[in-house]
């Protein structure tokens, strides 16, 4: 199933040290695909503050000036709880490809928060590639989804 997401916007991506290069492997596969994106950084490898990045990236999709976000640190835990802090923001923590299918058709999450020191290398890209072209299911997840906010 394809995926609802505005293609003519960007594709918001941010990380922090530990997720640097798994962004940079990203950012080439997007870009092999023709997708637009914004990197929010980080730019190198030197330690910085996760939320320093998660709240860029998660603003441009509570704004709507992003399609969806990908976020990347150590364990995935600080950029999501960072990004889920923002209105209309479902950041999920993928760490395979069934349970990042999952959280779209289920959770329709629009931020993909992708844990480095966990994943095997090409599990990134599997797992962008299924976020990008799986779409919501709607229908009882939709019920539970519009019970998230307070
Ligand atoms: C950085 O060492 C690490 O704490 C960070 O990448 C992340 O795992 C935090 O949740």
């Amino acid at each position: 199933m394809e995926s609802t997401f505005d293609k003519s916007k960007p594709i918001a991506i941010g990380s922090d040290h530990a997720g640097y290069d798994y962004k940079e492997d990203l950012i080439s596969f997007l870009e092999a695909k023709g997708l637009p994106f914004k990197d929010f950084g980080t730019h190198s490898n030197d330690s910085v503050d996760y939320p320093d990045f998660a709240h860029p990236v998660a603003k441009a999709v509570e704004d709507g000036d992003a399609s969806f976000g990908i976020l990347i640190c150590g364990t995935a835990n600080g950029v999501a709880i960072t990004a889920n802090k923002h209105k209309g923001v479902r950041a999920a923590i993928g760490w395979g490809e069934e349970i990042t299918q999952l959280a779209r058709e289920h959770n329709n999450a629009n931020i993909l928060c992708i844990p480095a020191r966990f994943i095997r290398e090409g599990d990134a890209e599997k797992m962008v590639d299924i976020f990008i072209n799986t779409a919501f299911e709607g229908g009882r997840h939709e019920t539970r989804v519009n019970k998230m906010s307070c």
